[in-house]
């Protein structure tokens, strides 16, 4: 039981590193957004809707996804399972933070989200085949309820990253001692951009 929780951690570690560098760039496209503005982002959709490279991702990245999720269910299935009495509140904030201990509560409203943001968005362009990307995107951020319903799903990525970041990190094997403070701080400072970041864009256009 134990080496297999240990094995699927490694492998949460591998998918999570892996989602974190397609946030990178989802973000890093989703600014263009703002800022050159329609063009560059049409330029950048463009790129990445035809570019081989991409379209071999655009399936492994579904993939990891799926098994980032199943993996976090059952990992904290099996965690229940081996502590059946559970803890309190107080005792599971004694050892971990609060981030650590809700991990999967964060998790599923982002699953939730994603549910929400790929019938908007993928499947708009990919199977309905709406071609005006700029348009679509900037227009959901019309209604109020949308644009707080994104924001706190960005908070709650942020909340799930901060603890993510560096136990990823630490589950493909960076030494804990060495390597605990740089990485925590770093996953501090790569959660408040990723959620910030993509706030500001969804704030940006319901204003605008
Ligand atoms: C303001 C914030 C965001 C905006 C405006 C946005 C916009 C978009 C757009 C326009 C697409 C379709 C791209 C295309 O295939 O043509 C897309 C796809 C996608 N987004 Fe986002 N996104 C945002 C945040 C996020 C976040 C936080 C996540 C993950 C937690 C995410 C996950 C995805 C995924 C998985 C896809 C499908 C990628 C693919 O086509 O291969 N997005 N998003």
């Amino acid at each position: 039981m134990l080496k297999t929780s240990v094995a699927k951690k490694i492998w949460m570690g591998i998918s999570g590193l892996f989602l974190i560098s397609f946030l990178v760039i989802h973000l890093s496209i989703n600014l263009l957004l703002i800022y050159p503005g329609k063009e560059a982002f049409e330029n950048a959709v463009h790129f990445m809707a035809t570019n081989p490279f991409i379209r071999i991702m655009e399936p492994v990245l579904f993939l990891g996804f799926i098994f980032h999720i199943l993996s976090g269910i059952w990992l904290e299935w099996t965690n229940r399972q081996k502590r059946p009495v559970g803890y309190n509140q107080y005792d599971r904030g004694a050892v971990t933070t609060w981030a650590a201990a809700n991990m999967i509560w964060t998790g599923l409203f982002v699953l939730v989200f994603l549910v929400v943001h790929l019938i908007n968005y993928w499947y708009q362009f990919k199977i309905v085949g709406v071609e005006d990307h700029y348009e679509l995107v900037i227009s959901l951020f019309d209604s109020p309820v949308y644009t707080l319903f994104y924001v706190l799903a960005f908070i709650a990525l942020g909340i799930h990253l901060s603890h993510g970041f560096q136990s990823a990190f630490q589950s493909v094997g960076a030494p804990r001692e060495k390597f605990h403070k740089c990485l925590r701080t770093l996953g501090y400072i790569f959660s408040f951009i990723v959620a910030i970041g993509f706030s500001i864009i969804a704030i940006y256009f319901y204003l605008k």
